[in-house]
């Protein structure tokens, strides 16, 4: 059953939990967030059952995200299977990087080779203002444990915060330099109040003259798979940089993505609120060609609605922490 859709909707974003130990500032209005139940939140079995069915309607990349998937029990027996299951080509793991060291290991022993870290800031005391923990140091445990074990490709996700951590853009980018990361700056979206969303959001072609001092870059193309990060090459750099401007260049057209939330919904823009609900189906006993009906849709109203506009506020109606980024 393969739609025919003007382009190819094949990444699929699992966010497997709501939780996260961390409460970074662009994150969410942490005081109006309700935990999920856990018994509200996708098992594994049914996660696993929606991804193969999403493989059938050609769903080739699975990026897993949270909340913070780490925190959520049998991550890694369930990054085994998903990485097993048919048609599934690739499967990545955001993650915040607090229980990284600990658990790359087990992870990488899954056959789990794709990571992106969100990596703010290089400076403990800054990062404690930004997350609300002092966790830095464990953060770069696991990014120093995720190099030795060989893991690859690794990305560093950096939200640009005027203000906060725009002093810090060159430095960020030198691991780029050091290391064979792509470290990718990211413009603040909306999900903050408007006052707050003024004084931190700058945008990328400032990130870019203030990194010019690195030397010219070089753009790479972009592979059928990948997002919309825009990537350059400089010289003498190992790694590569990367441009996401959900902002300033908004990117519907080249958006290959759907996500599921925790809550077991498929969310066809980030944008927008539409969802439709795949759990209730699911728990009623739904057959295969039922659920898969249901992606078909969100695939359809994906590709029928991509010339809209995304709405500038407030983003936050339902939180990053529940769609995964
Ligand atoms: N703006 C930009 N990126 C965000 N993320 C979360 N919230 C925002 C926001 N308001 C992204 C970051 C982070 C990942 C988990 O989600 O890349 O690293």
């Amino acid at each position: 059953m393969e739609p025919s859709t003007p382009r190819e909707i094949n990444y699929l974003r699992l966010s497997i939990t709501d939780r996260c130990q961390l409460r970074c500032c662009y994150c969410t209005y942490w005081q109006d967030w309700q935990q999920l139940p856990s018994g509200e939140i996708l098992s594994y079995e049914e996660l696993l059952r929606l991804a193969g069915i999403a493989a059938s309607l050609g769903i080739r990349k699975v990026r897993v995200t949270g909340g913070e998937p780490l925190v959520r029990r049998g991550v890694v027996n369930f990054l085994h299977s998903l990485q097993r299951t048919p048609g599934i080509e690739e499967v990545c793991l955001t993650t915040n990087g607090v229980l990284l060291a600990n658990l790359a290991s087990a992870l990488y022993e899954t056959g789990l080779r794709h990571l992106n870290l969100s990596l703010d800031t290089l400076r403990r005391e800054r990062y404690r203002q930004i997350t609300g923990r002092d966790n830095l140091g464990e953060v770069l445990a696991g990014l120093e444990r995720a190099v030795a074990l060989g893991f690859g490709p690794l990305k560093i996700n950096c939200v640009v915060l005027a203000g906060i951590n725009d002093d810090e853009l060159v430095d960020l980018a030198l691991l780029a330099r050091d290391h064979p990361f792509q470290v990718r700056f990211i413009e603040l979206m909306p999900t903050v109040s408007p006052r707050q969303w003024q004084q931190n959001f700058l945008p990328m072609t400032e990130v870019r003259r203030r990194l010019a001092v690195l030397g010219p870059m070089t753009a790479l193309g972009r592979g059928t798979t990948d997002g919309p990060a825009q990537i350059f090459r400089l010289p003498g750099f190992q790694g590569e940089l990367g441009f996401i401007t959900p902002i300033s260049s908004h990117h519907c057209r080249t958006c290959n993505r759907l996500r599921l939330t925790a809550a077991g919904a498929l969310r066809p823009c980030l944008f927008g609120d539409a969802e439709i609900e795949v759990k209730t189906p699911l728990r009623q006993g739904a057959s295969e060609v039922r659920l898969a009906s249901l992606f078909a849709e969100a695939i359809i109203q994906k590709s029928a609605r991509f010339s809209l506009p995304p709405s500038p506020f407030p983003l936050h109606s339902s939180s990053m922490v529940s769609i995964g980024g």
